[in-house]
Order: C-alpha cells, then sequence, then structure tokens
C-alpha cells in the first residue's frame, strides 16, 4: 500500500506548567508510564481494577473481558448496575444539595438545578414513562432541546432499563422517522419548541409529521415537554403532557438493575458515505470510559465548574454532558443557545458569569468566533479558566494558538481529544498533567488504548508516513454492534483486508511523529493522490487556514490528467466579499503560500470563495459535496439540512 505522505511540520511544544501538575490527577509524566505499564503488564487487570473503583455495582462482575468471539466483545458482563443511580442515588449521600446542573437559556435566564432536585426529576419521570408501559429494553426516541429536561429524559430511560436514541433537534422530520423505524422505538419525548438564537423552531410538529409518515408504527406515546407554550395538535389517545404525566408520580423511583453489556443507547452516525448507522454502546464499559476521562483528560476536580458546550445530539452530549460529569459528581453548565446570540462573545460572557473552569468546544466554534471577533475574549474576565478542551475534527495549530493564548491566556493547557461517537469516550488525548502539547497533535493514547497507525499488512508505518488509525485491543467503551446489522458492525469497523480484521479501525489517517504524538490526517476516504503522492486533507487546509487572509477551508482533489488528482481548495476569508480582482490576487497569494508552507505537491490547482462552507449539523465539513462542485457534478445529494444554500452557488465558480 502506498502510506500518505506528511508534509506538514509543527514543531511548537508546551510542557504542563509546574503549578497545574502539581495539582494534577495523573502529575507528571512518569505517573502516566506508570499507568501505561500497569495495562500494558495485565490488560483486564488493569480495567477490572478501575471498573471496581470508580462504579457503584449491584452485584460484582466475576469476568473481565470475554474475547472468545470477536469482535462482538463483553466487558464485566456477570456484573449488574444501573447508569441513572450511578449519576444521581450515590452522590446523595455526601453532596446532595451540591449543583449539578447551571442551566443558561437562550434569552439568558439562569436555573441551578442540585443532585437532590435532578435526582427528583428523574425519579419522577421515570416513574410517569413507567405508567405508559415503557420497560427494560423498549426503544425510546429523544427529540428535545437543549434543556436539563434532555438530561431528565436520558437518565430516567436508563433508570428504567429503557434504551435511548437522541435526535439531534435541528434534524428533520425524515430523519425522526427513520430512526424510529429502525429502533421500532415505543415512545418519543419531544417539546412543542426549541429556542435557540432568539428563533422558536418546531419540534412536535415535526415528530408528527415523522409518525404520519407510516401508516403502521411501533410508537405508542409521545411525550410532550411545554416550552413556549405554542400551539400544537394533539393525538389525546397518545400524547401527554410532561407536567401531566409527572404531576402525580413518586419521588423515588427503584432503579432496574440491568447487566452491564445491557445496551444503554444507540446513537446514529452517519460518516461520511450511505445509510446512517445505529452505533450500539453498552452500559457499565460506556460509563468507565466517561469517568476515566473525566479524571484523567479533564483532570477534574471537586470545585471544578465544567461546561461541554455539545448538543445532547451528538455523543459528546452523552459522554461529556449527560453520563461523564454526573457519574463524578460535577457541576457542569448546560447552554440552550449558539455561540454568536446575541453577540460573539456569549461564550465568553457565560465563562466569566458562572466562573467556568474547564470549557470543551469544537473548531469549528473556535474558528467562527475567531472570524467574528478575534480581539473580544479580552473584553471579559476569563481567569476562572483553567483547561480547554477541543473535538470533532482537527483542529489546525492556528487555531489552537489563538484558543491557547487568547482564551486560555496561556496559561490553560489545551487538550485536543480524538475519539468517535463509536469510542465513546476519548481515546487520544493529552494527559495535561503529564503530556507536553503540540497544537494540532491529539498526542498519546490514554492509558489502557493501545492505539497505532499501521499500513495493509498491520506493519507500523514509519515516523512521518500516515496509515490506518487503528485500535489493536477492545477496550471496556467501545461500540458493542451496530443496532440490528452485526454483519455491518463487522465489515466497517474490523474490515478483512486491513491486518486480517483483527483490529479496530477507525477509518482515519494518522502518522506519529518521532515522539511517537499522533497526527491525525482526515478521514480515509478524503485522501487525495497527487502525482502519485498520497495526502491527508488537514495539513494543506491547516496550511491554508496558517494565512492571516483565511477564516476557513476546505480541499478535495479532482481528476486531473497528468498528477491523477488535483488540489481543490474552497476558502472563507476572513474580509466580506472581494471583487474578482482582489480574489484574483489573493487566490495566487494563497497557491503560492501553500508551496512555500508545504511544497509544490500541495499546492492548490484551483481556490474558490464563499462567505461559509457547507457544513453538517454537527460542524463537519461535506467533502463529499464539495468533491462534486469541484468535479462541476450536478448536487444530488440532500441539501436541506445547510445553513446557507446560497454558497454552493458562491462555490461552483471558479475565480
Ligand atoms: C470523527 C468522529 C468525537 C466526538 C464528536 C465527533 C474526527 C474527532 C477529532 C480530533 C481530529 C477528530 C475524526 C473522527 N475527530 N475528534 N480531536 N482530531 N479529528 O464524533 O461524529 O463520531 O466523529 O471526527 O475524523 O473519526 P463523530
Amino acid at each position: 500500500m502506498a502510506t500518505i505522505e506528511s508534509i506538514l511540520r509543527e514543531n511548537r511544544v508546551f510542557p504542563p506548567a509546574g503549578e497545574f501538575v502539581r495539582h494534577a490527577n495523573i502529575a507528571g509524566i512518569k505517573t502516566y508510564k506508570e499507568l501505561c505499564q500497569e495495562a500494558e503488564h495485565d490488560y483486564t487487570g488493569f480495567w477490572a481494577k478501575l471498573a471496581k473503583q470508580y462504579i457503584t455495582w449491584h452485584k460484582p462482575f466475576t469476568r473481565i473481558l470475554d474475547d472468545t468471539n470477536p469482535p462482538f466483545y463483553k466487558w464485566f458482563d456477570d456484573g449488574e448496575l444501573n447508569i441513572s443511580w450511578n449519576c444521581l442515588d450515590r452522590h446523595l449521600a455526601t453532596q446532595a444539595d451540591k449543583t449539578a446542573i447551571i442551566f443558561e437559556s437562550d434569552e439568558g435566564k439562569v436555573n441551578h438545578c442540585s443532585y437532590r432536585e435532578l435526582h427528583r426529576q428523574v425519579c419522577r419521570f421515570a416513574n410517569g414513562l413507567k405508567s405508559l408501559g415503557i420497560r427494560q429494553g423498549d426503544r425510546v426516541v429523544i427529540y428535545m432541546p437543549m434543556r436539563i429536561e434532555a438530561v431528565v429524559a436520558m437518565q430516567a430511560c436508563a433508570r428504567i432499563g429503557a434504551i435511548h436514541s437522541v435526535v439531534f433537534g435541528g434534524f428533520s422530520a425524515k430523519s425522526v422517522y427513520e430512526r424510529i423505524i429502525d429502533a421500532e422505538a415505543s415512545a418519543v419525548i419531544t417539546a412543542d419548541e426549541q429556542t435557540r438564537g432568539g428563533k422558536c423552531h418546531a419540534l412536535k410538529a415535526t415528530v408528527d409529521k415523522a409518525l404520519a409518515m407510516s401508516d403502521t408504527t411501533s410508537v405508542h406515546s409521545v411525550v410532550v415537554f411545554q416550552h413556549t407554550g405554542t400551539d400544537i395538535a394533539w393525538q389525546p389517545e397518545r400524547d401527554h403532557w410532561w407536567h401531566d404525566l409527572t404531576a402525580r408520580q413518586s419521588d423515588e423511583c427503584e432503579p432496574t438493575w440491568i447487566n452491564a453489556e445491557h445496551p444503554l443507547f444507540t446513537l446514529y452516525t452517519s460518516g461520511s458515505t450511505g445509510k446512517p448507522k445505529g452505533v450500539q454502546h453498552s452500559s457499565a464499559g460506556y460509563l468507565l470510559g466517561t469517568i476515566t476521562s473525566m479524571q484523567w483528560v479533564f483532570d477534574y476536580h471537586a470545585d471544578d465548574v465544567f461546561w461541554c458546550t455539545a448538543d445532547v445530539g451528538w455523543v459528546t452530549g452523552h459522554s461529556y454532558v449527560t453520563y461523564g460529569p454526573l457519574a463524578i459528581g460535577a457541576t457542569q453548565v448546560i447552554f440552550e443557545g449558539i455561540p454568536t446570540y446575541p453577540d460573539a462573545g456569549r461564550f465568553w460572557k457565560i465563562i466569566q458569569k458562572h466562573k467556568v473552569t474547564i470549557f470543551y468546544t469544537a473548531p469549528t466554534a473556535i474558528r467562527s468566533l475567531i472570524k467574528l471577533g478575534p480581539d473580544l475574549p479580552e473584553k471579559y474576565d476569563l481567569s476562572s479558566l483553567r483547561l480547554l478542551g477541543s473535538v470533532g475534527e482537527p483542529i489546525n495549530p492556528e487555531a489552537w494558538m489563538w484558543y491557547f493564548t487568547v482564551v486560555g491566556q496561556s496559561r490553560c493547557p489545551v487538550v485536543d481529544t480524538w475519539w468517535q461517537t463509536e469510542t465513546g469516550s476519548h481515546i487520544i488525548a493529552p494527559v495535561p498533567g503529564a503530556i507536553s502539547t503540540k497544537p494540532g497533535s491529539c498526542t498519546l493514547p490514554l492509558p489502557g488504548i493501545d492505539a497505532a497507525a499501521i499500513d495493509e499488512t498491520g506493519q507500523p508505518v514509519k515516523e512521518g508516513k500516515g496509515g490506518f488509525l487503528v485500535i489493536k485491543r477492545p477496550f471496556p467503551s467501545m461500540l458493542r454492534t451496530l443496532w440490528n446489522d452485526p454483519a455491518r458492525f463487522k465489515q466497517t469497523y474490523f474490515p478483512a483486508d486491513i491486518a486480517g480484521g483483527r483490529y479496530y479501525v477507525a477509518g482515519d489517517s494518522a502518522h506519529r511523529d518521532r515522539d511517537g504524538y499522533f497526527w491525525i490526517m482526515g478521514r480515509i476516504d478524503d485522501v487525495l493522490n497527487v502525482s502519485g503522492h498520497r495526502l491527508g486533507t488537514m495539513e494543506i487546509e491547516s496550511a491554508l487556514v496558517a494565512h492571516p487572509l483565511v477564516a476557513e477551508a476546505a480541499v478535495v482533489g479532482k481528476p486531473h490528467e497528468i498528477k491523477g488528482e488535483a488540489v481543490v481548495a474552497f476558502v472563507t476569508l476572513r474580509e466580506k466579499s472581494p471583487d474578482d480582482q482582489r480574489a484574483a490576487e489573493i487566490a495566487a497569494t494563497l497557491r503560492e503560500w501553500v508551496a512555500g508552507e508545504i511544497g509544490a505537491i500541495a499546492r492548490p490547482e484551483e481556490i474558490r470563495f464563499g462567505e461559509n462552507l457547507p457544513k453538517t449539523r454537527s460542524g463537519k465539513i461535506m467533502r463529499r459535496l464539495l468533491r462534486a462542485l469541484a468535479r462541476g457534478e450536478t448536487i444530488t445529494q440532500d441539501v436541506s439540512t445547510l445553513e446557507n444554500p446560497i454558497i454552493l452557488e458562491q462555490l461552483s465558480q471558479t475565480v
């Protein structure tokens, strides 16, 4: 196999500050290495010890890993527990009055919810679900605004052993419909409307539309949280108000004790191609991954105020809003709105107001905030911050540096966390009190994670060459299967043509530097082949964004007679709509800039400008769509979820 060439060089290194190390959960590289060695020496013993330490079991497990039927692994599979009990009840004896959630609504209203109160709400709602006949193993679709009630709905499902499937509130009726059908869901939990950025969006009406898409349905109940109070259609035999359902319920709800391997949830991930995959997670193994990463990567301390900006519609919102922070008894911020409303200072204002100490967001948000106000963070008091995190895509070194110096005032380590819906929790990420960071690298695997960059035969690729990012041993928080589709699970994640199907194949390409650090180069499907050199998209995009004129960039390949493929770059500028002549000048400048930064091989053949880039609702660039544009093909895919469809027209024009 032709490995992928790595052409980007980044030499800045930031060792952890002494003060940070002194208080860190994993203090110093030696401690980190000892943990890694412990895992290497006794892999299952390592995980078993953590599972006993961090999870409260109803019935302790005696078996650790069952690997008799790969790749269908089981962890702790004769143990019993309840996830909601671990997230709520076990804190009641010691910290019932601690704030679990600081909720800030779109319009800025704030509400503090203690562990006691959250427990009460979850119990009442869980009893309500039971009264509707929902039982262990039933599937429940959740289509909610980003509010405390979304967490309550998920936790209540977990409490009674129902399997939730959260659908992001921005998705269409068709997506809701498809997920209901695939899961054969018994119930849907929703709200009348959601409010984001000062606007209301229908939720219940969308659910009605989804349920009308087929004559027969498995859904017998729809529970509706009244948020805005708008008029909605009502089917009395099917629809129930949240407030009516919970009104006469008890404040206590005996948890349903479930097996460690009982599915906690499914979550659909589109990947870059084909029908969405219903990623199915376990209970205990998943929970353990969220807890260890809260401890190791977020370096959680009892007085932290944690804020992960992700919506519960994504796995980040599952692991680092609904489960991880509650399982360790943290105080966290939940924010209903968007970063740019009422202005681009909203995130900074929230950090200032609630004295957030750990802040976790996505590179796409960081880049858009740089574009809208690079100096804005300086207007706020961000001195409470002590740790910054990034997730969802590769963060290019320039955005990383801005995050580090402007937001974190060069005081807060930046943890660039690589993981996936499928891995459930962080996999490769700096342990901030131990690992020196390098802008653009997710650094080293967490203790107990055996990650590598390999070629098809399973050999590690040479330093500076990219290969398939794989995880060689099963780990507790990994997905168990794809809902109803074990064959696709095996084919997708353990493909026979890569190292004989022995390893979990993430679908990303990565290379390692001389310190063993991982650098993610993009999705394998996105690799370009220019004159026989295989190039990842990430590095060229990074070079473009490093130019002061550029806010965002996406790179794809298009067929080229001589080179095989040529680089086409789609660029969003910091300045507004340059005229044709200026655009042509900038394009020429950028082509030379890329050639200078990383070499002539990567020089874009073509550069196109647009006001923004087409993205999925989770903020990932839709490169497939850009590839079609670059090739001048007509767009056949669904573009209804695009924020701004006009840009497709802009981007189809060559300068
Ligand atoms: C894909 C997974 C991770 C939870 C949210 C997204 C990309 C994610 C990073 C990172 C480089 C990253 C990868 C991965 N990705 N984090 N820190 N550096 N790439 O979950 O939607 O399942 O996406 O996102 O390509 O495979 P997801």
